[in-house]
């Protein structure tokens, strides 16, 4: 089996050996015990440790598990049936839930996810033990340039020009935002007078936009998802302790969901 990744040091392909990737100059990058390897470099790190921290990524995963993507992810499926889809990376993947989603629908895809967060690469790699999963920075990710039918980027962040180098000519990338209303139900049982969230406007350099879908829909977290669903969101950290305290105590909370999917392709050079 051919390995995704490139070293990123001298920039050549990698092979698998036992636990180890290693280049043909003999670097070499261990296995977590998990099963992700961590391409940053020492001198590449901007902080100890970058990303969502671990606090963070267990309400994440507590969510996913209990379906929040589900309708999203069978979005991205539908938009890879359209298009080639042999090699497609997730950037800024987080814990791996639509990566391993899109695993499941296209299990021959060669399918790698990355990310900043050694903690999110971890989960996600516990996740899914069928796809490799590294920790990488979205502006160098360690693979060969125009190797990518596909990119993935779901709300983490876009470096265009990194993009353009990864992706084949006709290869296509997928961006997903969250939508003006996104949790609009939620706001309303934080706030006296909930603002719709200002709409991204950011378009990649280099890019053309093919196609836009919406998906919005209701959902209900049961239990300790709702706590883990407030966690996730950026409300977390701008609410009351008293608030926080009378959402967390619910035995359900209903919400809304609704995501922008914009798909993009390369403008020829
Ligand atoms: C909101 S989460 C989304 C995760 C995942 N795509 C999902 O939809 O569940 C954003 C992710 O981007 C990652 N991230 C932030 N900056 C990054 C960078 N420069 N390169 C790669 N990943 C990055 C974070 O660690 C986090 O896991
Ligand atoms: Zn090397």
């Amino acid at each position: 089996m051919e390995y995704p990744f490139i070293c990123p040091k001298c920039k050549r392909k990698m092979t698998l050996e036992g636990k180890s990737y290693y280049c043909p100059e003999r670097h070499c990058f261990d296995l977590a015990k998990s099963g992700y390897v961590n391409l940053v470099l020492a001198n590449c790190k901007h902080s100890a440790e970058p990303g969502d921290n671990k606090e963070m990524i267990l309400a994440r995963v507590n969510v996913m598990q209990n379906g929040y993507y589900d309708s999203l992810a069978d979005c991205i499926v539908e938009i890879l049936k359209g298009h080639q889809h042999d090699t497609v990376a997730d950037v800024g993947c987080g814990v791996g839930s639509l990566t391993s989603r899109v695993k499941k629908a296209f299990p021959d895809c060669r399918l790698i996810g990355s990310d900043i967060s050694k903690n999110a690469a971890d989960a996600a790699a516990k996740l899914c033990k069928e796809v490799p999963f590294c920790v990488a920075s979205s502006n160098a990710l360690p693979l060969e340039s125009e190797s990518q039918d596909a990119l993935l980027c779901a709300f983490a962040p876009v470096f265009a020009e990194e993009f353009l180098r990864v992706l084949r000519p006709d290869g296509i990338f997928i961006r997903v935002v969250p939508d003006t209303m996104h949790l609009f139900r939620l706001k309303e049982q934080l706030y006296a007078t909930p603002r719709p969230n200002e709409r991204d406007v950011d378009e990649p350099q280099g890019f053309t936009k093919i196609e836009t879908r919406f998906v919005a829909d209701d959902f209900t977290a049961y239990g300790e998802t709702v706590s883990s669903l407030v966690k996730m969101t950026p409300y977390y950290y701008h609410t009351s302790k008293e608030d926080l305290a009378r959402l967390f105590a619910k035995e359900s909370l209903t919400t809304n969901r609704a995501f922008e999917v914009r798909v993009y392709k390369k403008i020829p050079s």
